[in-house]
């Protein structure tokens, strides 16, 4: 489809047009993940990057090393090739407390001869250490840190990392050769959602952010590791030719303007006790970031001190790591109980005796499936090793099989459901086993939840508690039903006045005008996670289309394989589905993609807005999607391109940002009367 807008252009028109998507790309990607400060969306973004790999295979004479578009990977390598990093990758010392802290600040002041030191702390990233390395400016190498000395040849994977810059930006005079020492590391969140969809195709899911990073990483197919949504932090330079930097700090600045992604919580501290704040702040405040760290990398800041400190064995003197206490605990596993899930889905956890994991008491933990616990060996009465990383659920990680009494139990799968007794069967090929009754209490609860939750029809007002009391009282069959809810019905539950009841019904109604491709991820069907509803919506439009599909339509949609398509199509010609569908359809539903955006006028058309602190009625999402139906666009940080920035109760730090740009403040009420 994009050739088309090549005809008759000529190579001098492709070069050049060639060499400002890539100006515009690394521009964009610069403001995203060094400076924080997306200037356009993801779609806009994918736009130019199609286009640009589009022209590049029309044009191959215009492929170029440096290009953008090499990040979509490349044919696979039969092996990784070693190479002899430019200086050694060192390793670390580890401090447990303050006392050790000090007692490194007494070390170096001692062996300098000073009174005091300044010291950079740095956020530890649990990640994979890697080398990158730039020749006038261009990455012509990426590497693991392997023994310190020889690493492996990553480059082909390192390249799809949007993070790292193909090229420094000319800002500064740059190196003719350079090494630079970071982190690659998966977001917590995109982990969460990689693992989600793991476990859903029956795939093991990766036990810490940390593997997975490493696994994308080894993969000899670069198109692997491209489609996963890793990310970099460049935290050091190991080797500088050509010019010489002072201080730690300089450092990091100078990465940040050649456009190399630095963490932004680093702390310059003229004192130990300073550093020892800056440690004991984040260890707390570690569960707030979207990354995980394991500690503190506090360094001496002046590189001439680093020099006369040097190294001993493998670790420099002038640096240290604060180690967070300890996130795994031992203890006694009681018994192993079953969850239903809201698709009948069993999942094992673990009935743990108390303990203390990271300062948080763990009482039960995950077991992810039946083959895990077998092939872990893991039985009741097991003593086991908890692991509990960042915010994940905590994990069962094995037993302590020389404890063993010989009266532990190992575990099977009951063949009835825990909750309604029914059968319970897992299918060839998959890694879970099911509760085979679709009227399975546990389902239709943990169906309500999904139904509800924020990333489907988004109902405030709807606890677990709430739904349950409603299903007992009969007041409600299924996810329709809610639509049905009086005033009356909600004055009977526990802790319902008015104020709460209004806000409950304005949810409901705020949720009818959700887009279709949100009702259809609602339904809970199997396989069908909020991706494949938007692939599916975009494809049928409405849902009459949709239930008139075979199986073969579903499975023809470009991302939906078999045995989704299998799973939808059994869901959509099952009775009670097409009569719950039909509930919620008279109810006013959204049951096509057309509906939603007739509905709005197009009069927020071309202004950008960015929502910030709690709005009085509307959740974020809801006025996102009511500002997107209007036309308008909502990106998540403010720059000099907004128009709006909404503002609730407690706005976060985007206010500030907002202040300084003299961005116009509106409230939730102004926003609506925007529109009208
Ligand atoms: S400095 C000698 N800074 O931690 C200096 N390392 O044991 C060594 N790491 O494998 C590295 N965040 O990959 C440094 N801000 C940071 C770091 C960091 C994570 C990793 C690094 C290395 C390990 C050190």
């Amino acid at each position: 489809m994009l050739y088309s807008l090549f005809v008759g252009r000529d190579i001098d028109w492709a070069t050049r047009r060639a060499a400002q998507l890539r100006r515009k790309i690394e521009h964009h990607n610069y403001q995203y993940h060094v400076l924080n400060d997306p200037e356009i969306g993801d779609q806009e973004y994918d736009r130019l990057f199609r286009e640009l790999v589009a022209l590049e295979e029309e044009y191959p004479e215009l492929a170029s090393l440096d290009s953008p578009s090499r990040r979509v990977g490349a044919e696979p390598q039969e092996r990784f090739h070693k190479v002899k990093h430019h200086a050694p990758m060192l390793s670390l010392a580890n401090a447990f407390d303050d006392e050790e802290l000090r007692a490194f600040n007494k070390r170096i002041t001692h062996l300098l001869n000073r009174e005091e030191v300044d010291f950079v702390a740095e956020l530890k990233i649990d990640g994979v250490a890697v080398a990158l390395t730039y020749e006038e400016g261009v990455l012509t190498r990426g590497a693991t840190r392997g023994n310190g000395q020889v690493g492996e040849d990553i480059t082909t994977n390192l390249k799809t990392i949007r993070g790292i810059p193909l090229k420094l930006r000319e800002v500064e005079a740059r190196p003719p050769v350079m090494e630079v020492r970071g982190e690659v590391y998966l977001p917590v969140s995109a982990f969460d959602r990689i693992n989600q969809e793991r476990t859903a195709t029956g795939e093991s899911p990766f036990a810490n952010p940390r593997n997975a990073t490493a696994g994308a990483l080894r993969q000899l197919d670069s198109r692997i590791t491209a489609s996963r949504p890793l990310a970099f932090f460049a935290y050091s330079v190991g080797y500088l030719e050509g010019m010489k930097l002072e201080t730690q700090l300089q450092v990091l600045k100078r990465l940040k303007d050649w456009g190399i992604p630095v963490n932004a919580h680093y702390h310059h501290q003229q004192t130990i006790d300073g550093v020892i704040d800056f440690c004991l702040h984040w260890q707390g405040e570690r569960e707030s970031l979207d990354y995980q760290i394991d500690g503190i990398v506090v360094k001496v800041n002046r590189l001439d001190y680093q020099d006369q400190l040097g190294v001993v064995s493998r670790d420099p003197r002038w640096a240290v790591s604060y180690k967070f206490p300890s996130e795994l605990a031992t203890t006694r596993l009681v018994e192993i109980g079953l969850n239903v899930g809201r698709s009948g889905v069993l999942n094992p956890y673990a009935v743990l005796e108390p303990v203390q994991v990271g300062g948080v008491t763990i009482r039960t933990a995950t077991l992810h499936n039946e083959d895990d616990i077998r092939r872990k060996d893991i039985r009741e009465g097991d003593l086991v090793v908890v692991k509990r990383a960042g915010d994940v659920i905590p994990q069962v990680v094995g037993a302590v099989r020389e404890k063993r009494t010989g009266k532990e139990k190992e575990f099977r799968y009951p063949k009835k459901c825990p909750v309604c007794r029914k059968a319970v069967r897992r299918r060839a090929g998959e890694a879970m086993a099911y509760c085979t009754n679709r009227h399975c209490p546990a389902q239709e609860l943990e169906a309500l939840k999904h139904f509800v939750s924020q990333g489907a029809m988004d109902i405030r007002g709807l606890g677990p508690q709430t739904l349950e009391k409603l299903l007992e009282l009969n007041r409600i069959k299924d996810a329709s039903g809610l639509y049905q809810l009086t005033r009356k019905d909600l004055a009977q539950l526990p802790n319902f006045k008015d104020k709460s009841i209004e806000n409950l019904l304005a949810s409901l109604e705020q949720s009818k005008s959700q887009p279709f491709e949100r009702l259809l991820f609602a339904l809970g069907i199997h396989h069908v996670g909020e991706r494949i509803a938007g692939l599916i919506v975009d494809h049928f439009g409405d849902i009459d289309s949709l239930t008139r599909a075979s199986e073969e339509d579903l499975a023809s949609i470009e991302g939906i394989g078999p045995e989704i398509a299998g799973s939808a199509y059994a869901y959509l010609n099952e009775r009670v589905n097409q009569l719950l569908i039909q509930r919620l359809r008279t109810a006013g539903l959204q049951v096509s993609r057309g509906k939603k955006e007739a509905t709005g006028n197009q009069n927020l058309e071309k202004k950008t807005f960015v929502i910030t602190g709690k709005l009085p009625i509307w959740t974020r999402p809801q006025a996102a999607e009511f500002i997107k139906q209007n036309g308008g666009k909502v990106i998540s940080s403010i720059s000099s391109k907004t128009d709006f920035v909404v503002v609730g109760e407690s706005p976060g730090s985007k206010i500030k940002k907002a202040r300084a740009l003299k961005v116009q403040e509106i409230s939730e009420e102004e926003l609506k009367k925007l529109v009208n």
